[in-house]
């Protein structure tokens, strides 16, 4: 079986991709014709044009911005539904999702119109596609304390459909420490935690996530490599960075894909993951990044069956449910 042959083969999951980050021009254009809203472009072409992004604040500008175009229940159905369709294909078979209700909830939408939209998509990609999933709710970090404390009070009548919360928007200048008393609550009401950590921001924010939000994960954490003493407690703890190739080498975290490090990462013992992040604006879902760093790095197939497990011992699944995936994965030839 060739490189490509396995990665389409394996199982997988995907742990860190923000559902807003799936919106493809094309939705995009239909979505906005349909609900009455201008757009900045003329054609798909121009929207695909403006996605050179040279850092993360240039590409979130633009994503807050797509982001406003979805109104409806049936807006975040059509948008989640569209990444299942996508799963399908990559044999991605659950998925944990990131969504932004501040986002959307600035604007005057429903929190509950959000969750029912893609809470639906979810129900049907179960029963379509047997691809099971989670959502995770995320603060926007450059948004107060304050205001994240006010989307957790309205997440809380949802709380059997929000496995967990997240930290995501601008990282440098917005700590982990900002959140300490957010995610202390969120805790204590049962939600699990991740935050994005270490993508733009020093090692210094993923120690913070981990001592001060006592993080179940850290999305990104690339920059751990920084800090030796880091790098041991991460490998100590299995604790489970969320990788996103394609999006590190579109935001210029990497220069090269031949330079990214999620290879010696790996060999070093971190449990790290692939990951789309915002597939829609980084040229690729899960598949594609597989294939990247595969061709750049030269990964083995021992080393992709290696993060095709690690994405199923990250994930937030049963213990039996990851005992199924790895005896699946163990078993391709
Ligand atoms: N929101 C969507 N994608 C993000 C990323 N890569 N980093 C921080 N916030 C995000
Ligand atoms: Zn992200």
């Amino acid at each position: 079986m060739s490189q490509l042959e396995l990665i389409r083969a394996l199982p997988k999951a995907e742990l860190h991709v923000h559902i807003e980050g799936t919106f493809e021009p094309e939705l995009m254009f239909a979505i906005a014709q349909r609900n009455q809203i201008d757009i900045p472009y003329m054609s798909v072409e121009e929207v695909k044009q403006a996605y050179n992004f040279h850092n993360l604040q240039s590409f979130l500008d633009i994503y807050y911005a797509g982001a406003n175009v979805l109104i409806h229940e049936q807006d975040f159905y059509d948008l989640a539904w569209a990444y299942f369709e996508k799963c399908a294909e990559d044999r991605v078979v659950h998925t944990e999702m990131f969504f932004d209700p501040q986002t959307h909830t600035d604007r005057g939408i429903a929190f509950e119109t959000v969750i029912n939209g893609l809470q639906r998509a979810c129900d049907d990609a179960k029963a379509k596609f047997g691809i099971s999933s989670h959502l995770i709710m995320c603060f926007l970090r450059h948004l107060s304390e304050e205001a994240a404390l006010e989307t957790l009070a309205q997440a809380l009548p949802y709380k059997d459909q929000i496995i967990g919360v997240g930290l995501d928007s601008s990282e440098v200048g917005h700590p982990p420490s900002k959140f300490e008393r957010v995610f202390a609550k969120a805790r204590e009401a049962g939600f699990l935690v991740v935050a994005h950590a270490g993508e733009e921001g020093p090692a210094e924010y993923v120690w913070e996530a981990l001592d001060l939000l006592k993080v179940n994960r850290i999305d990104h954490g690339v920059r751990s490599e920084e800090d030796p003493v880091l790098m041991q407690r991460l490998i100590a703890e299995k604790m489970p960075l969320t990788v996103c190739p394609l999006s590190n080498l579109k935001l210029c975290v990497v220069d090269d894909m031949a330079q990214h490090n999620i290879r010696r990462l790996l060999q070093q013992g971190v449990q790290v993951t692939v990951n789309s992040d915002d597939p829609s604006y980084f040229g690729g879902y899960m598949n594609d990044n597989f294939i990247a760093i595969t061709d750049a790095l030269d990964l083995t197939a021992a080393e992709l069956k290696q993060l095709a497990l690690n994405s199923f011992e990250a994930s937030f699944i049963s213990a039996e449910e990851k005992q199924k995936w790895a005896a699946e994965i163990v078993a391709i030839a």
